[in-house]
Formats: C-alpha cells, sequence, structure tokens
C-alpha cells in the first residue's frame, strides 16, 4: 500500500489540510481530485499560516502537486492563490505542479449562477460558498463545459459557447439577467490562457510514470464524505463525490492506486451551511467548541455550527469510504471539559436507529442517544505521543475507535505541523 487516500469523514474541516502537509513529506506526488476552491484548508508550519482553497496541500513542502480532473477549476482564483503562496516564500512552477488538461473549468457565469439561486432559494438555501461549484459540475455533466485544454484552441470555441450559452441564457432571463456577455468572456479566457497553461498536461501520464517509478501518491480529498452529492445529506451537499473512490476516477488512476484510505476525523463535529446536524448544541457547550477550536470558516468566514462527536455518522462515512484508518484531529478542542459525550444511536419516531437515514425529513427528525464520559482536566495540546495523553483522553480515543469499527492512526494535538501522534505509518503496509 504505497499510496494513501485522504478524506474528510464528517461535514469537512476535519483537518485534512494539516494532515495532508504532515503526510506529504513522505510523499512523491500530492493530487487533488475532486471539489473547487470551496475548500478551506489551513497549515501551520512555526509562525507562518498558510490557507489553501484551490492547491494541493503538498505544495507547501515542495511535493509535486497536482490538480485532477476531477476538480473544477476557476483559472482566475488560481492566479490569486499562486500569487498569495509565492508571497509567503512559496515555489510553484511547472516541475511542481500541473493541472490535468480535461479540468472543467469555473466562469464567472457559473458564481452568478450559485448567487442568483441561493438568494432565490429562501427556507430551501443550501448555504453554498457562493464560489459557482455546483453550476460548473452541471455543465461538466451537462457536456457545455469549457476545459482546460479549450484554452489553447478559444478559435475553436464557438459550438461549445453556443451549447453554454443557450443553457445559461434561458436560466439568467428566468432571474431577469441579461444574456452571457460572449465577447467579454472569450476576452477574460484569452487573458487567462498562458497562465493556465504553463501548467496543463495529460496528468494522468505523468501519475503512471510516478507510479511506475515505485513512487508514493498522496491523494487530497475536499470536503467530506457527509457532503458527498450520493452519501451525504442531500441536498445539502455539495456537487461532487467526495469518496474515497473519487481518487482514482478523479485523477485518471485505476481503484487499486487508492491504497491506505485515511479517514480525517474531528474529535467532536462541526458543519458550515444549511442541513441536519443531529448532535448540534445551541447551548453555551457549542458556543465552548467554536471559540476553543475557533470553529469559523476558512473561506467564507461563517461560524461552524458545532456539536458533540457521532459515532453513528462516522461509523457509516467509514463504511461507505472504505477507511482503512483514521486521523483524529483537535483532540485538544475537549481539554477541560468536565464530561463529554459520544453519540451512539438516534431515536426516530419511537424506533432506535443504528444508522443515519436518506431522507432529508428523517435525518431533521433524528433525537441523538448519547453516552457520557468523564473528560481529562489535564491538557492535550502538542501531545506527540501516546504516553504524553491523559489517561481519560486515551479512553476516549478508544470508545471512539470501537464505535466506528475503525482503527486510529494517527491523532493530531494542534494546527501545528509536528504535534500530531503516529501510531500506524499509511504509508507502511
Ligand atoms: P480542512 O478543511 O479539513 O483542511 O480543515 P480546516 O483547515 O478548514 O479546519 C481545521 C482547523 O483546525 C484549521 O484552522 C487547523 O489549523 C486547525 N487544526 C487542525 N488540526 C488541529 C488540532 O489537532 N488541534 C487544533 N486545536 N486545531 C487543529
Ligand atoms: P473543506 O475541504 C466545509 C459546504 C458549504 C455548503 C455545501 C455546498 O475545507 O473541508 P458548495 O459551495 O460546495 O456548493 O457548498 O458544502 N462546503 C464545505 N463545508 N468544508 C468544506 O471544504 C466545504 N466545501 C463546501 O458550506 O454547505
Ligand atoms: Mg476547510
Amino acid at each position: 500500500m504505497a499510496n494513501v487516500t485522504v478524506i474528510g469523514a464528517q461535514w469537512g474541516d476535519e483537518g485534512k489540510g494539516k494532515i495532508v502537509d504532515w503526510l506529504a513529506s513522505r510523499a512523491d506526488a500530492v493530487v487533488r481530485f475532486q471539489g473547487g476552491h470551496n475548500a478551506g484548508h489551513t497549515l501551520v508550519v512555526g509562525n507562518t499560516t498558510y490557507k489553501l482553497s484551490l492547491l494541493p496541500s503538498g505544495i507547501v513542502t515542495g511535493t509535486l502537486s497536482i490538480i485532477g480532473n476531477g476538480v473544477v477549476l476557476d483559472p482566475w482564483h488560481l492566479r490569486d492563490e499562486i500569487a498569495k503562496l509565492e508571497g509567503q516564500g512559496v515555489t510553484i512552477n511547472p516541475d511542481n505542479f500541473a493541472i490535468a488538461d480535461n479540468c472543467p473549468l469555473i466562469l464567472p457565469i457559473h458564481r452568478d449562477l450559485d448567487g442568483l439561486r441561493e438568494s432565490a432559494a429562501g427556507a430551501g438555501k443550501i448555504g453554498t460558498t457562493g464560489r459557482g461549484i455546483g453550476p460548473a459540475y452541471e455543465d461538466k455533466v451537462g457536456r457545455r463545459a469549457i476545459r482546460v485544454c479549450d484554452l489553447a484552441h478559444l478559435d475553436h470555441l464557438e459550438p461549445q459557447l453556443d451549447r453554454l450559452c443557450a443553457h445559461h441564457d434561458a436560466l439568467r432571463a428566468g432571474f431577469d439577467e441579461p444574456p452571457v456577455d460572449r465577447e467579454r468572456l472569450l476576452n477574460d479566457l484569452r487573458e487567462i490562457a498562458p497562465f493556465v497553461l504553463q501548467y496543463a498536461q495529460p496528468v494522468w501520464k505523468r501519475l503512471k510514470k510516478v507510479r511506475k517509478a515505485g513512487a508514493k501518491i498522496l491523494f487530497e480529498g475536499a470536503q467530506g464524505v457527509l457532503l458527498d452529492v450520493d452519501h451525504g445529506t442531500y441536498p445539502f451537499v455539495t456537487s461532487s463525490n467526495t469518496v474515497s473512490g473519487t481518487a482514482a476516477s478523479g485523477s485518471g488512476l485505476g481503484p487499486s492506486a487508492t491504497g491506505f484510505v485515511l479517514g480525517i476525523v474531528k474529535a467532536y463535529t462541526t458543519r458550515v451551511g444549511s442541513g441536519p446536524f443531529p448532535t448540534e448544541l445551541d447551548d453555551d457547550t457549542g458556543q465552548k467548541l467554536g471559540e476553543r477550536g475557533h470553529e469559523f470558516g476558512t473561506v467564507t468566514g461563517r461560524k461552524r455550527r458545532c456539536g458533540w462527536f457521532d459515532a453513528v455518522l462516522v461509523r457509516q462515512s467509514c463504511a461507505i469510504s472504505g477507511v482503512t484508518g483514521i486521523a483524529l484531529t483537535k483532540l485538544d478542542v475537549l481539554d477541560g471539559f468536565e464530561t463529554v459525550k459520544i453519540c451512539t444511536g438516534y431515536r426516530l419516531h419511537g424506533k432506535i436507529l443504528d444508522y443515519f437515514p436518506s431522507h432529508a425529513a428523517d435525518q431533521a427528525a433524528v433525537e441523538p442517544i448519547y453516552e457520557e464520559m468523564d473528560g481529562w482536566r489535564e491538557t492535550t495540546a502538542g501531545a506527540r505521543s501516546f504516553g504524553d495523553l491523559p489517561a481519560q483522553a486515551i479512553k476516549y480515543v478508544q470508545r471512539v475507535q470501537e464505535l466506528i469499527e475503525t482503527p486510529v492512526a494517527l491523532i493530531s494535538t494542534s494546527p501545528e505541523r509536528d504535534d500530531t501522534i503516529l501510531v500506524r505509518d499509511p504509508f507502511v503496509d
């Protein structure tokens, strides 16, 4: 199992970026395979904080970083994010960074549509990041997308633009918006094309070569399993498949490349945007979790909703995504709580459930059944070995792994890269 696939096992923001950055020094390539710049991954290295939305987290360690075909790419955001990181001293060039040339683009009209729909949705609002992710994926499967490779053939774009505009003009008219300004769009694409094309290539070919040489590939998931368009809390989800299997289709490698599936799991639960959240706490405890965990969205700055750990949800995510082992993050945020609770099942209309039902109304109606444990007064912050953890914190970790039926491979005890406890190296069989 030379490769590792990192995915979020809750509603995103589990600390994937930190773990990918930590693992990147052991990998030869880091690949993003789904999502877009709706992701917000925070890396803390010494006194420097890096915030990445589109670039793979491996870029900070200088590891070969690749954006796979499963990602939707906003080329203007890409330019800004690269400039920001270069400003922080990170080197990014075609030797250490590549973009799949069959990657679909997020265009300004996608962002417009995302915003227009959310404003019109009323109570059905999803609470998206507003970055055009959903509309861009719709155009991909609708066979109307403009892709990275089109940037090298802009003189032949007319038929595709006809298809794209016929669709968007009708939608825009419904919102009293003017038709797509084709000339402006083409000019914008002409202006950005050389910047993107310097990194564009058939990345499946590069990855094939990397694999053949026996190199280790680290796949970096964005969002989390509960935001997966099939398996998540539909319709309050993102528009891509966030499960581990997407690593193969979203990069151009077969399913055997996935390797060790590392599910990133926060020691409690958070969610941004709308949708059901059984263990959500609207009280002082929820407030305390949010404050101690600095739970504000990296992309939108929105306050994250917080609640106790939900073992039912994580057990389900681990099963659906074939998780080999988990990285339990933000254990330190639970330091000092007199007692901690874990959700072990749900009550729905008088019945006990050991899984999360599929229908949104049932998902909203389930009542969590809790198990309560003593907390710990000592600090776990900065712990780098199991021996540094208080006995009660170890008990909590053990109870979590028992309930989710998946072993713990790593524990993270602060935002800092090296404050990480290694239980089992996912790169080693
Ligand atoms: P991602 O989207 O999964 O990469 O997660 P985010 O970066 O959006 O959110 C996780 C936040 O928690 C970031 O601010 C991290 O710096 C921080 N973080 C990660 N691991 C830990 C940890 O073990 N303890 C604490 N206190 N913070 C952590
Ligand atoms: P990372 O990679 C948390 C949520 C949005 C919204 C829903 C749909 O940092 O974990 P979208 O813009 O994707 O159409 O929004 O998905 N969402 C995330 N929540 N972390 C993320 O990424 C997210 N990316 C999208 O808040 O509820
Ligand atoms: Mg995030």
